[in-house]
């Protein structure tokens, strides 16, 4: 009973979508104006794509899960070659920034090297967007200062600072300063937006719900006071919104309780309810407590205790894994062997109700993490509407915890839907939801 009523914490209420949607709205027009707000909203000096992109380019792809590096061709308005390396991991954990992108310099070697991609001596320098995906203060279409580290990196010497200069000096370093040319700067949400508005002019957002969570969308420039000097002859922007920081979703006190043994707990509490970086601690910040509390497996021997293992990033593939296991759970029981530091094949008893109870919780921690991104989403699109009623509004979503987690497209979408009609009763459901075509790695 007691863990029912736990489950019944993580649902979201229909009769709260309106107040919440229009929180967000105040929030971005605070942002917008430059007064204090949860929500940055960063103008950002990138326009969708054109189409009419020629030739071949460099996407360096740091701040999800792996660091990937992708070489594109494009020619006609089509990509005729692609090579991706995605299976590079930095550490986030890595204490001085010039030493982690040095890490990045030589990631890039190696994928130039065994490719054979470096120009010959003469050749023209490979252009590299650059794609980071942290809070950033863009000054110019090729530069910007990291505001503050997010999803748990650390390093230091990176905030306040140029990230595009330190990426300099480190390829410098590895002299490949004469043979990549870095000309674009731009956060994750944006370079979903563009990669989608290729193929779909009419895409309206960028969405990422991975590692970390946030969205990008084109905004009028004449609704943004704080841009004082609005980029010649353009009537929209982009906008990144920094939505992770939001502040105001409804949380529990185990959220609570995570925030307190996260990097700088007041930051991003919509990231850390929401996304794959933090929902598998969140899990096992239910666990401890259900535990402590002698509500779930109250037969473990005393002094069994719980590693909270704050380095750990695996735990929301694990959450993917609960929720395909079936009955006598061992898929569940493992992980929790694990969690508790205990050899795989320890015969502890573990009740198979408590066990199947994991499944629910993992359920209820991705499911509220849909609701709220599909709420989110809604509170965005309803704006784009009243700003411009008939436009046909396309979603460009991207990220681990959207495809791979089972069934996480369908409630997203199904609660814009639903909250897009608590937002304006009308008939507002014109926005898809489209997965980006790139495959994930
Ligand atoms: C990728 C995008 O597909 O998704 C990245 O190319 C983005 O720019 C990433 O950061 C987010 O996914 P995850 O789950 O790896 O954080
Ligand atoms: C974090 C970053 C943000 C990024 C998001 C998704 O929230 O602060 O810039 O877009 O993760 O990767």
């Amino acid at each position: 009973m007691a863990l029912q009523a736990l489950l019944s914490k993580f649902e979201v209420h229909p009769s709260t979508f309106q107040g919440i949607i229009e929180d967000i709205h105040r929030q971005m027009e605070d942002g917008l104006a430059g007064r204090p707000s949860s929500l940055k909203m960063i103008p950002s000096y990138a326009d969708a794509a054109t189409g009419r992109e020629e030739g071949k380019f460099l996407a360096l792809d740091f701040g999800g899960t792996n660091l990937r590096i992708v070489m594109v061709h494009l020619h006609d308005g089509k990509i005729v070659d692609k090579i991706i390396s995605s299976n590079n991991r930095l550490n986030e954990k890595t204490p001085l920034g010039a030493d982690l992108f040095r890490q990045v310099a030589a990631h890039i070697v190696k994928f130039l090297d065994d490719h054979h991609l470096k120009p010959a001596a003469g050749e023209p320098a490979l252009p590299l967007g650059f794609t980071f995906s942290f809070p950033v203060n863009q000054t110019s279409i090729s530069s910007g200062t990291l505001i503050y580290w997010t999803k748990e990196f650390i390093a230091s010497g990176v905030e306040g600072n140029d990230v595009v200069a330190l990426l300099r000096t480190a390829l410098h370093e590895v002299g490949l300063d004469q043979s990549i040319n870095v000309v674009a700067l731009v956060n994750d949400t944006v370079g979903t937006m563009a990669a989608h508005s290729f193929e779909h002019p009419e895409t309206a957002m960028g969405v990422i719900m991975g590692t970390g969570t946030n969205a990008c969308y084109r905004e009028s420039i004449s609704q943004i006071p704080k841009l004082h000097n609005p980029p010649a002859g353009k009537s929209h922007t982009i906008i990144n919104m920094e939505w992770g920081n939001y502040d105001h979703m409804p949380a529990t006190e185990m959220d609570e309780l995570l925030f307190t043994h996260t990097g700088q707990p007041a930051l991003m509490r919509f990231e850390k309810m929401t996304s794959g970086r933090y929902m598998g601690l969140l899990m096992r910040e239910v666990i401890t407590k259900c535990i402590a509390d002698g509500v779930l497996f109250p037969a473990l021997p005393q002094g069994a205790g719980w590693v909270f293992d704050p380095e750990s990033r695996f735990d929301a593939m694990w959450m993917d894994r609960i929720l395909t296991d079936r009955a006598p759970y061992p898929v569940t029981r493992g992980y929790l062997l694990q969690c508790a530091g205990r050899p795989a094949d320890d015969n502890v008893f573990l009740d198979a109700n408590h066990l199947e109870f994991l499944l629910y919780l993992s359920r209820a921690i991705l499911s509220r993490s849909a609701r709220f991104a599909g709420l989110m989403v809604a509170a965005v699109v309803a704006r784009l509407y009243r700003q411009a009623p008939t436009r046909a509004m396309v979603v460009a979503v991207d990220g681990s915890v959207f495809h791979k987690s089972p069934g996480y497209d369908t409630l997203m979408q199904e609660t814009v839907t639903q909250a897009l009609h608590a937002a304006d009763g009308s008939g507002v459901g014109a926005a898809v939801i489209a997965a980006t075509a790139v495959a994930h790695q």
